[in-house]
């Protein structure tokens, strides 16, 4: 059942890193729940896939994040198209080397930081205004548990996506007095191909290529199954509505429970019993 139908209805988004994933996913939900969309991403294939597969209400177009122009043309094309914009979803991203500290890369640790976070605040720069005249507005920053807790991510990434949750905050109480609300998602691990980018996979093979992840990703949250596209574009249109009217500045973990309530039950079970065994074998 489309839980989701109508709560989108005449609004307009634009969704950064649309071509794959969990945007891609967002797009879809966005138009099922009665929203029109322009998707962005570098990857105008995959793009224009996405947005005929979506029909009347989807449209693709080319922007890469790092570039203010391009980010500023996307919104004046979604503008020019549909009239009005109710909500950007700043989604875009990749993941780099697990390396550590004494292994930093500065060029990659530059290119996080512009793509997650310069990215998303040349996004809230170029449609605040828009939303700021029509003093209404949905802007949703895609953030990870990895900006929240150390271990989960790379270094640089865990770093930009923990500076995207306070600029959220810090916009969020900047745009709340006109009416544009401002709030991150926090996803957990969710199979797409951006662990197999990261890896070094071509990005089409890599976006196929998630059969299993979802078991290597089941046991690492309370709920026992990988997160999904669907968990993280579910609370994408929940934020992009006005059923979140008077929600603002938030950062809404979609994790399965790792970050609010900690790790699963069954995984601390087995490691006691591992050292109770331990102790007995030793006595
Ligand atoms: N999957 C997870 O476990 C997870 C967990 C927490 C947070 N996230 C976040 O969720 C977001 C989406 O990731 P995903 O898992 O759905 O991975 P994905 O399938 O690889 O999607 C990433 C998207 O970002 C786009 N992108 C990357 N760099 C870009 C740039 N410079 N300019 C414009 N678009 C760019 C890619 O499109 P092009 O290649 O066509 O440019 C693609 O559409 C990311 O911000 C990621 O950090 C993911």
């Amino acid at each position: 059942m489309n839980t989701a139908m109508g709560m989108l209805e005449g609004k307009v988004a634009v969704i950064t890193g649309g071509t794959s994933g969990i945007g891609a996913r967002c797009a879809e939900r966005f138009v099922e729940a009665g929203a029109r969309v322009v998707i962005a991403g570098r990857r105008e294939a995959e793009g224009q896939a996405v947005a005929r597969r979506l029909g009347a209400a989807a449209r693709y177009f080319r922007a890469d994040v790092e570039s203010e122009p391009q980010v500023r043309d996307l919104v004046g094309f979604a503008l020019d198209r549909f009239g009005r914009l109710d909500c950007l979803v700043n989604n875009a991203g990749h993941v780099g080397p697990m390396a550590g500290i004494a292994e930093l890369d500065a060029a990659d640790f530059d290119h996080m930081l512009r793509v997650h976070l310069r990215g998303a605040a040349l996004g809230m720069k170029h449609a605040a205004p828009a939303m700021q005249r029509q003093r209404s507005g949905s802007i949703v920053n895609m953030a990870s548990l990895g900006g929240l807790r150390g271990g989960w991510t790379p270094h640089a990434y865990s770093a930009a996506k923990a500076g995207l949750v306070h600029l959220s905050r810090c916009v969020a109480v900047e745009l709340g007095e006109h009416g544009v609300r401002v709030n991150c998602i926090s996803p957990g691990p969710v199979v797409t191909g951006i662990f197999g980018k990261g890896a070094g996979l071509a990005p089409s093979r890599a976006d196929q290529a998630v059969a299993g992840l979802a078991e290597a990703f089941a046991a690492l949250q309370p709920i026992p199954r990988a997160g999904r596209v669907d968990d993280i574009a579910n609370a994408a249109v929940f934020l992009a509505s006005d059923a979140a009217s008077f929600v603002n500045g938030q950062n809404l973990v979609v994790d399965g429970g790792s970050e609010a309530a900690g790790r699963p039950w069954s995984s601390t079970l087995a490691q006691v019993r591992a050292m109770a065994d331990q102790f007995m074998a030793g006595s």
